[in-house]
């Protein structure tokens, strides 16, 4: 069965430009639940692993350049069939070739290829790496203070 959750990211140029707001309300339009959403930058190592199923491709140092420019928005959508609905949203990866009434054809660089608005994750393996690239640490921490609370005070799970 398909998962219902991908991640997304908004790209530097798409900060840059002020449309953030405008693409979040064309994700929730489109159906998506934001879960959880975070700005922050990319350092250009962390680019590189992120993107690492590309090193050997042509366009790599510079989509990793790029994507390290500036503030990314990194946020996990839920939707039944998640990460097809969501690429289905986001259209073709060059914004020139999208269909009109996509993401990436409405707020992509239709010159440039890489500043395609956004990115959406290839498939559910890929979702579950992306989602902890960016979000595991914070549900590990957030654990560990649930456990904490919970032996502190001897909290249990609440049943109703
Ligand atoms: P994404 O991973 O960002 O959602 O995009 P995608 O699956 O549609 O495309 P992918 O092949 O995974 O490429 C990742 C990003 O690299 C840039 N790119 N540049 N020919 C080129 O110069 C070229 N091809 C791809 C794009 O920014 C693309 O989003
Ligand atoms: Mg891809």
């Amino acid at each position: 069965m398909a998962g219902t959750l991908t991640l997304a990211m908004i790209k530097p140029h798409a900060h840059f430009e002020k449309r953030v707001g405008k693409i979040i309300q064309r994700i929730e339009e489109a159906g998506f639940a934001v879960l959880s959403a975070k700005l922050t930058q990319l350092l250009p190592e962390g680019a590189m692993e992120f993107y690492e199923e590309h090193k050997d491709k042509p366009f790599y140092p510079n989509l990793v350049r790029t994507m390290s420019s500036g503030p990314i928005w990194a946020l996990v959508l839920a939707k039944e069939n998640a990460v097809d609905a969501w690429r289905e949203t986001i259209g073709s990866t060059n914004p020139a070739e999208a269909k009109p009434g996509t993401i990436r054809y409405e707020f992509g660089d239709h010159q440039n290829i890489t500043n395609n608005a956004v990115h959406g994750s290839s498939d559910d393996w890929a979702a579950k790496r992306e989602i902890n690239f960016f979000f595991g640490r914070d549900l590990r921490i957030a654990k560990l203070a649930a456990e904490a609370l919970e032996n502190q005070y001897n909290l249990s799970p609440r049943r109703s």
